[in-house]
């Protein structure tokens, strides 16, 4: 039986298009759902016959109002997992709540390292030698939760944030996907506040090879 999963996007929805791509069994995409109504990544969904809708975030009087509406939207679509993918809203602890442990967000730094904004330019002012991307269960505080898996990369010598990001965002084409199949799968189990992992992921794989 699949997995209905809503993908929320603000923007060119390149996360998004990594998942829908990725074809993962047992995973049925049933909405894009965007709070910009000029989000690239809407059309590519159309495209691709994927039901889409825009909540336009400038429509509401404040937060709670929006943030409720959306939840109807989302609902509507019998979700079992929501997924954030490059979604610019701050969320209420309400809205987060209501997905508890069925709610990914993906964050561009090696979390808890850099939240929020500008994590590229603030990994590269800091000095770090590594920087990467986080999936992490959503929780009320922002870019917190339970961590699902991680990705690194080096940072250059004359890196500029876009280099950065750019560097990163290839990781997390390959990490958002396959955090999605552990999700439908039921491979992902939250304790104490941490994401039990049986064996390392294939990106720790990868370092181990050092
Ligand atoms: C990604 O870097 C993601 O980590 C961050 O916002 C960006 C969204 O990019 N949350 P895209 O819309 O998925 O291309």
């Amino acid at each position: 039986m699949n997995k209905n999963v809503v993908i929320l996007i603000s923007g060119r929805g390149s996360n998004m298009q990594s998942i829908v791509n990725a074809n993962i069994i047992g995973a049925k995409i049933v909405a894009v759902i965007s709070n910009r109504p000029d989000a690239g990544g809407l059309a590519w969904a159309q495209e691709r016959g994927i039901a889409t809708a825009v909540l336009n975030h400038r429509d509401f009087d404040n937060r709670e109002a929006f943030d409720a509406q959306l939840q109807q939207v989302i609902d509507a679509y019998q979700p079992d997992l929501v997924v954030l993918a490059g979604f610019m809203r701050i969320l209420t602890a309400n809205f987060c709540l209501h997905y508890q442990n069925r709610m990914l967000n993906i964050h561009p730094s090696l979390l808890p390292s850099f939240k929020g904004l500008h994590t590229h330019q603030a990994a590269i002012d800091a000095g770090c030698k590594l920087a990467g991307c986080t999936v992490h269960f959503v929780t009320p505080e922002l870019d917190h939760g339970p961590i699902i898996s991680q990705g690194a990369v080096p940072i250059l010598p004359d890196d500029s944030a876009d280099d950065l990001a750019a560097r990163i965002l290839t990781v997390e084409h390959q990490l958002y996907p396959q955090a999605v199949a552990d999700f439908v799968t039921g491979r992902l189990s939250v304790q104490d506040g941490k994401v039990i992992n049986a064996q390392p992921t294939d990106a720790q794989n990868k370092l181990l090879a050092y």
